[in-house]
């Protein structure tokens, strides 16, 4: 491994904020929760409310969930006095949902404790529920322009590459944690943490990185050496284990749904679901996943074709029964009869009720595109 030294270090932190800093003021990303380069910070509430959507959430996937909650709750005060259950719905779709239930939490707090104001500091950031390291970094140098330092993927990317940083992630964390502080510079640190992340989401890119577009590549060891597309290395993963589900789709006559609500805590907390059998390492037979149905004498038939859903520590491999239901019987069942297209559930509810059968499917096709965020490489659930 080649440790940069201190002198390198120094040498290449002065050299990168005005070079780097220049090239944000052309070619920044036009994005609803910033203000343009040079121009007072945006208000901490839309920073802090996109940081949360942007953990472990492309940018395209959190734009329109962003203007959907600013129309619905423009202020703190205004998302602090919603109920739970409508913030957790107006989030359905985007996946980790504790950060939902957090960023009511987060919101009460400011609201009620702080009437109304974000601390300015990472310390008084990192109170909040909700909000970790990243967070509390992001939310201060960009709403408040101190010069915390900011690390997210892309950063970390950029890092490496500018100091050929050859550990692997995540063992290099410290490391880059280390050159981040050294280089976030005292002015306009909340344009260059944009910067930054703008540079890696756009040019240094994990794969073939455009260094001759780089503002930076006068001052890149990995470009020196000839190995940025190499960097940042990472130790490989252990494959993830794969889980078996199996969904019972069961419909009244008007074509509505059973679902359910799961417990507040745990995956996908608080959000509805469609009834499953417990998830679980072996495959299910059919005769074996019905008892678990959640009515009995129903005569369930193998729904066609089956789903996969990836979340952060297991593949989830779907396959679904059909069942008809009178509505005298419904009324019977605990739960929620929703018509299929219309309710608002996680993206692996969603796929699960994309196995209706054609003629009783929902009107809009599920939602099964990645919103992976190549920043921290994870699917959404
Ligand atoms: N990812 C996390 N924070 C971001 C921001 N402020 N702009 C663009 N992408 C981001």
């Amino acid at each position: 491994m080649t440790v940069p030294t201190v002198a390198t270090v120094a040498q290449t932190a002065a050299a990168i904020a005005p070079p780097l800093l220049a090239w944000y003021d052309r070619q920044h990303r036009r994005l609803p929760w910033r203000s343009p380069p040079g121009t007072p910070p945006p208000e901490p509430y839309r920073v802090w409310l996109s940081e949360i959507m942007l953990q472990q959430t492309t940018v395209p996937a959190v734009m329109p969930y962003f203007a959907k909650f600013l129309a619905r709750w423009p202020t703190v005060h205004d998302l602090a006095a919603a109920p739970v259950e409508d913030v957790m719905e107006a989030w359905a779709g985007l996946g980790y949902y504790a950060r939902a239930r957090n960023l009511h939490k987060c919101a009460q707090a400011v609201s009620t404790r702080l009437d109304g104001r974000f601390p300015d500091t990472v310390e008084g950031l990192l109170e909040l529920p909700g909000i970790g390291a990243y967070t509390a970094a992001a939310i201060a140098a960009i709403a408040f322009d101190r010069p915390a330092a900011v690390l997210d993927g892309n950063v970390e990317r950029v890092l490496a590459r500018l100091f050929a940083v050859e550990t692997p992630l995540p063992q290099a964390k410290p490391e880059l944690r280390r050159l981040a502080g050294l280089t976030t510079p005292q002015q306009r640190p909340g344009d260059f943490a944009q910067g930054m992340m703008d540079l890696g989401a756009t040019v240094c890119t994990p794969r073939r990185p455009d260094c001759l577009l780089c503002p930076l590549q006068e001052s890149c060891a990995a470009r020196r050496q000839g190995i940025a597309e190499s960097l940042p290395r990472k130790t490989e993963k252990k494959p993830r284990p794969v889980r078996h589900a199996v969904a019972f789709l069961l419909q009244r006559p008007d074509g509505a749904v059973l679902l359910r609500r799961r417990p507040p805590e745990g995956l996908l907390g608080g959000m509805l679901e469609v009834p499953s059998t417990p998830w679980r390492d072996l495959p299910w037979s059919d005769g074996e996943g019905k008892a678990h149905a959640p009515a009995a004498a129903i005569d369930w038939r193998p729904a066609a074709g089956a789903a996969e859903h990836v979340f952060t520590h297991f593949a989830l491999k779907i396959t679904a029964l059909h069942g008809c239901i009178g509505a005298a019987e419904a009324a019977e069942i605990d739960g929620l009869w929703q018509p299929p297209g219309k309710a608002a559930l996680p993206t692996v509810m969603k796929k699960m009720l994309g196995l209706l059968p054609a003629d009783t499917a929902p009107a809009g096709k599920p939602a099964v595109r990645s919103t992976r965020n190549p920043r921290r490489g994870r699917a959404r659930p």
